[in-house]
């Protein structure tokens, strides 16, 4: 369980807090916080704890992992942060993607997010599959986020709640809609929505809808809606532990 971080140098350190700012002008510009948020959560959720492969080391570059189906749209997020990063040679791809999920909550509102650089490149997309499919339920949820990348029944509805940003595009996944009504907005809404039922113009997954159903997500659902404040405590953990996967393992 205990991390055991790289020691990085003065120079890289400095370089994150360049890019930190970059990838706040860059967001606050483009209106491209659910995209960063979404291209740092499709590199980290590929982790398999069995085999130590996939996680957030900087492969969605690769052409190939870009064109897995679960990343429709995600070339766009490496088109428009390849700028930045050219400026920052130093940096690894790993963390600057990572670091791009962690500006997104921030700028939208949402929790910090503790960051720890220092993850490396590995030169080879995982295999193709290992993202979650949004038309199946809890069982399918814990496969891929327990058993596979290592998470906890609490992190699923904690990062669920990441479906506070952004919406679907009919051409990437073949859904449509916004979860809520501020979907550039960082806050408790998924959960409020997803408990008041449909709503005209917004949109739950069957893998959103699927929390409702289950003893041990519903209560965390309610206590989410009801209480903002435990949802960002309990998101900034569940996040961090996802950008980390496989990361500083002691
Ligand atoms: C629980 C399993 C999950 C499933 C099945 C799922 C599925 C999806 C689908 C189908 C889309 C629509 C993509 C599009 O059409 O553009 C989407 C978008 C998104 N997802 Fe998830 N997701 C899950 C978990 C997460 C997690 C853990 C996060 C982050 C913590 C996240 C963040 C996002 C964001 C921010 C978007 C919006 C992207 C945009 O507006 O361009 N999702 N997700």
């Amino acid at each position: 369980m205990g991390k055991c971080y790289p020691t990085v140098s003065e120079e890289y350190k400095t370089a994150i807090d360049k890019a930190r700012r970059k990838l706040r002008g860059l967001i606050a510009e483009k209106n491209c916080a659910p995209l960063m948020l979404r291209i740092a959560w499709h590199s980290a959720g590929t982790y398999d704890t069995k085999t130590k492969t996939g996680g957030p080391f900087g492969t969605m570059r690769c052409p190939a992992e870009q064109a897995h189906g679960a990343n429709n749209g995600l070339d766009i997020a490496v088109r428009l942060l390849e700028p930045i990063k050219q400026q920052f040679p130093i940096l690894s791809y790993a963390d600057f993607y990572q670091l791009a999920g962690v500006v997104a909550v921030e700028i939208t509102g949402g929790p910090d997010v503790p960051f720890h650089p220092g993850r490396k490149d590995a030169p080879e997309p995982p295999p193709e599959g290992r993202l979650p499919d949004a038309t199946k339920g809890c069982d399918h949820l814990r496969d891929v986020f327990c058993k596979t990348m290592g998470l906890s029944d609490k992190d699923i509805v904690t990062l669920s709640g990441g479906h506070t940003l952004g919406r679907c595009h009919k051409e990437r996944s073949g859904f449509e809609g916004p979860w809520t009504p501020n979907p550039l907005i960082f806050d408790n809404s998924y959960f409020t929505v997803l408990l008041g039922g449909d709503q005209e113009g917004l949109l739950m997954l069957p893998s959103d809808k699927a929390l409702l159903d289950d003893p041990v997500f519903r209560p965390l659902v309610e206590k989410y809606a009801a209480d903002e404040d435990a949802f960002f405590a309990d998101y900034a953990e569940s996040h961090m532990k996802l950008s980390e996967l496989g990361f500083a393992e002691a």
